[in-house]
């Protein structure tokens, strides 16, 4: 990783994913969260104040070193033990069915082999467990979508791989999961090509 990635784009990530526009929608997705909790892509850490009371634990999974410092003050501020434990989302270093629950906001779209992580969250929850999701990716429309195709490559390269054209929802049912819940909008204030999230929970067999 190159200063860029490694200093430069935490903090970046840090300033938009601290947006208070979209606190609602992490109070949302981190709703009915319980027990044991794995995050994938935890960043700094802006989810940490949403988790419910009934989160007996929450194992951090992060390659950044710069967004885990980041998080300190909200680590600081919450009840919940929180502990950096991993990475890298596609090895995560858990043992099969370790977790009640998997949060994962906004980062779905950056880790390079999606289908792998998201085989390795099946792995570490238990039969029945539940990822609480909320993703941006490829838009429902196809105006949107030729945006979306044509920035990927620039987006790719100034935003460390994240992509603009993921079918979330496809990638999830492809994993196994079972989705329960969800709802699919653009995001207020951000360009649709950039805020076609779907917000939900899958379970997985
Ligand atoms: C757009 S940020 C979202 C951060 C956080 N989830 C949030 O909602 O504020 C994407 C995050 O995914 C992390 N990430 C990148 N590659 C990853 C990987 N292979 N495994 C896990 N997380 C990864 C990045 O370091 C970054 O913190």
């Amino acid at each position: 990783m190159g200063l860029y990635d490694d200093r430069v784009l935490p903090r970046i990530i840090n300033t938009v994913c601290g947006s208070k526009t979209i606190e609602p929608l992490r109070r949302r997705v981190c709703a009915g969260l319980s027990g044991a909790v794995v995050e994938i892509g935890f960043g700094s850490g802006h989810n940490v104040p949403f988790y419910p009371a009934a989160v007996s634990r929450v194992g951090a999974v992060e390659p950044s070193d710069v967004g885990w410092k980041l998080a300190a003050k909200r680590l600081a501020a919450t009840g919940v033990p929180v502990q950096r434990s991993g990475l890298d989302g596609q090895v995560l270093p858990f043992a099969d069915d370790s977790f009640d629950a998997a949060l994962s906001t906004w980062t779905l779209c950056t880790i390079p082999d999606v289908a792998v992580a998201l085989s390795e969250i099946r792995r570490v929850i238990k039969p029945g467990g539940k990822l609480h999701f909320l993703e941006h990716g490829l838009a429902p429309d196809e105006r949107v979508r030729h945006w979306q195709r044509r920035l990927d490559p620039l987006q790719q390269r100034v935003a460390g791989g994240c992509h603009f054209t993921r079918p979330i929802v496809e990638l999830l049912t492809t994993a196994g999961f079972t989705i329960d819940e969800l709802d699919v909008f653009y995001e207020k204030g951000a360009p649709k090509f950039a805020g076609a999230d779907s917000l939900g929970i899958a379970t997985s067999p």
